[in-house]
Order: C-alpha cells, then sequence, then structure tokens
C-alpha cells in the first residue's frame, strides 16, 4: 500500500513528540509515542508504591495494565485501565523516576511487543529511545534527532508549568542524568542505529525538522 514506518528516537527534550506527531498528520499516520506508555507504567507504579527495584511485582502489576493512546485535538490522550492520566504521567515526579522502570528488561519486552503490533500494519510514526536500534529494525525511515543539553533543558522549561518549582540549572541535571540512565542500561539502551539519519535540532525550527523528514520519507516511499 506504499505506506513505512517511520521510527524517531534520540535523547529527552530533543523535540521528538512534537515533530512525530506533524509528520504523522501531514502523511495522514498513526503516531505512537512510546514515552508515554512508559510514563504510564510509572505513574501505576507510583499509585501502587512499587519501587523500580522490585521488578517483580512491577512485572507483576505491569502484565494487568491497559493502556491506550487516543488521539485528540490536543494530541493525544494516555489511558491506564480506562484512567485519564494524560497531565499526570508528564510530572517531574514521574519524570524522575521513569528511567528507572524504564530499565527492567520484562517491562520492556512487554511494551515491546504492543508497539511492534500497532506497527504491523505500516503508516506508523514512532517515537522512543529503542525504535529504530530495536523495536522495528526494519522501519524503512529512522531518524535519531538530537540538541545539545542546553537547548533541550530551555525547551523543556518553556513550556513546564509554573507550579513545578524547579530552575532551569537543575532541569539541566535532570534532564543529563535521565540521557545517561537511558544510554547506559542493559536491554535496548538509547542509541543511535546503524542506519539512522541523524538530525540535530540545536538551530533548526519545528517547521524546518518536520520538513526535512517528510523529504526523506518521501525518498523512501
Ligand atoms: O520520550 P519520553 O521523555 O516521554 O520518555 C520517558 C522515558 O521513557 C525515557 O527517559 C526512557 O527512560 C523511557 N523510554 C524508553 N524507551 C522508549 C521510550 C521511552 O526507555 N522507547
Amino acid at each position: 500500500n506504499g505506506k513505512i514506518n517511520i521510527a524517531i528516537d534520540g535523547p529527552a527534550g530533543a523535540g521528538k513528540s512534537t515533530i512525530a506527531r506533524m509528520v504523522a498528520t501531514r502523511l495522514g499516520y498513526i503516531y505512537v509515542d512510546t514515552g508515554a506508555m512508559y510514563r504510564a507504567v510509572t505513574w501505576h507504579m507510583l499509585q501502587l508504591n512499587i519501587e523500580p527495584e522490585h521488578a517483580e511485582n512491577v512485572l507483576q502489576e505491569a502484565q494487568k495494565l491497559v493502556i491506550e493512546l487516543i488521539p485528540d485535538e490536543n494530541g493525544q490522550k494516555v489511558l491506564v485501565n480506562e484512567i485519564d492520566v494524560t497531565s499526570e504521567i508528564r510530572t517531574l515526579a514521574v519524570n524522575r523516576i521513569v528511567s528507572r522502570y524504564a530499565q527492567i528488561e520484562g517491562v520492556r519486552s512487554q511494551l515491546s511487543t504492543i508497539q511492534r503490533q500497532l506497527a504491523t500494519r505500516k503508516g506508523v510514526v514512532m517515537d522512543g529511545r529503542d525504535i529504530g536500534s530495536h523495536v522495528l529494525p526494519d522501519a524503512e525511515l529512522k531518524i535519531f534527532m538530537t540538541a545539545t543539553v542546553q537547548e533541550r533543558a530551555r525547551r523543556r522549561f518553556a513550556e513546564m508549568d509554573a507550579s513545578e518549582s524547579i530552575t532551569l540549572e537543575q532541569l539541566e541535571q535532570e534532564i543529563a542524568q535521565r540521557d545517561q540512565l537511558d544510554e547506559q542500561r542493559e536491554f535496548s539502551p538509547l542509541v543511535c542505529a546503524d542506519d539512522a539519519i541523524v538530525l540535530d535540532t540545536t538551530k533548526m525550527g519545528i517547521e524546518e525538522v518536520a520538513t526535512r523528514i517528510l523529504e526523506l520519507a518521501h525518498t523512501v516511499m
């Protein structure tokens, strides 16, 4: 049917989700935010007070979860067992610990299976950390999106709620820490796939990045 899969990976705050959503909309494709799935698992474990050290318990509970990503006007709604957690999964509390739950092998294999199923019919733009390298190694287009940590922290800071008290410097430190955990974990770490195209967006505008990816997509369609 001429449809392709597009994998967009990279560190926190590089603009992956904004861009992935734009590209998906313009191609009439489905956008899959895999970070939201790890965040949803994390939110649920925080509710149950299950720490990431207790991998067995985490897995047992994770298997019972029904995570849904539902597109809407503002992007997407995230439901965990039918509870709307769209804003709850974006808090600093979740940011600070999500990478620890994401290190658990069983959690990763569970979510990877769901992610692969979502992409079997093609026409998907999926963003995350291990999509091109692990989840969809056959994706027709793989993008590795980066920007300096200073720029990524600035972008995240600008879109933050005033109720979340954190300084730009602290945020930069937390982002760097999360990148490090994601890069150094044992199972499917954050890595640039051999056949991915690197896009450094530090000095690029959103429109420019989206246009570039659409151009690349058309060359492989
Ligand atoms: O993309 P986002 O910042 O929402 O991802 C949150 C966290 O989820 C990441 O820092 C990472 O620990 C985890 N994640 C992952 N693999 C993915 C997507 C996200 O490990 N494919």
